[in-house]
């Protein structure tokens, strides 16, 4: 069996309410395993994003565990966490996030220049990533210059300039045309199958749940449902 790369055990996220608390997030067991494509859907209000920020390790979990590739992430610093998304995992949203300034090829590598110096290695990753995505025409160009679905490949090929074993999306398909929309999750389906990586899309998008390998539905915080073809399992 494929190693297993995201745990969570009796993960939970209140949050502090006007009058009451908000359970965003309530007691989520599941594991995910490399080289497989989740696909996580509900209604919006369902805990589908604070999910994604927890397994991210953008937020912290009120109480239960969040283990990426064997490390809880409970036992890790502020500092030791945005190596983490530097390093172990990439993240994709709705709206891209590129900066603005920067040219695609310059966006992809700059998970690397924060970390160190790039290598020759890395700019021939970069060249073959951007290649691969169809993006040579553009490495150039600034993000604004692209339609949307160049944008989300550029922010793709910025995801997976580290290597990462998981792969996090937020609605990656959500400002894109069906055209774009399918081939986005088309690339998630392949960066697992192909690559190995741990991919989760939170998504409304039932054409991106189509090529999934698990859809897992979420309400009010819970898992309510979970088709697994492979990969996927919670209690
Ligand atoms: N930072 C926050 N503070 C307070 N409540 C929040 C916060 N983030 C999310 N929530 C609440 O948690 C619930 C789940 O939100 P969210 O995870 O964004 O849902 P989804 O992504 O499925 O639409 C909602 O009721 C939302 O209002
Ligand atoms: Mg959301």
């Amino acid at each position: 069996m494929p190693p297993v790369v995201l745990q969570l055990r009796g993960v939970s996220r209140v949050f502090a309410g006007g009058s009451e608390p908000i359970v965003a997030v309530d007691g989520i067991d599941a594991e995910f395993l490399a080289g497989t494509f989740t696909a996580i859907l509900g209604r919006s209000g369902s805990g589908k994003s604070t999910l994604l920020h927890l397994c991210a390790s953008l937020d912290r979990p009120s109480s239960g565990a969040v283990i990426v590739d064997g490390i809880d992430l409970a036992t890790q610093d502020d500092d030791a966490l945005a190596r983490l998304r530097r390093t172990a995992i990439g993240l994709v949203f709705q709206f891209f996030n590129l900066m603005p300034q920067l040219s695609i090829e310059e966006n992809a590598l700059l998970p690397i220049v924060l970390e160190r110096a790039p290598t020759g290695a890395d700019l021939a990753r970069l060249a073959a990533l951007i290649e691969r995505l169809g993006l040579s025409s553009r490495r150039t160009h600034r993000p604004e210059r692209l339609s949307g679905g160049e944008r989300q490949r550029a922010a793709l090929a910025r995801a997976l300039m580290p290597s990462p074993r998981l792969l996090l999306a937020d609605e990656p398909t959500g400002a894109l045309d069906s055209t774009n929309a399918t081939a986005i999750a088309r690339w998630l389906r392949d960066l697992a199958h192909d690559d190995g990586v741990c991919v989760l899309a939170v998504t409304h998008d039932e054409r991106v749940a189509a090529l999934a390998d698990s859809v897992l539905r979420l309400d009010d915080g819970r898992i309510v449902g979970i088709e697994s073809r492979r990969g996927t399992t919670a209690p």
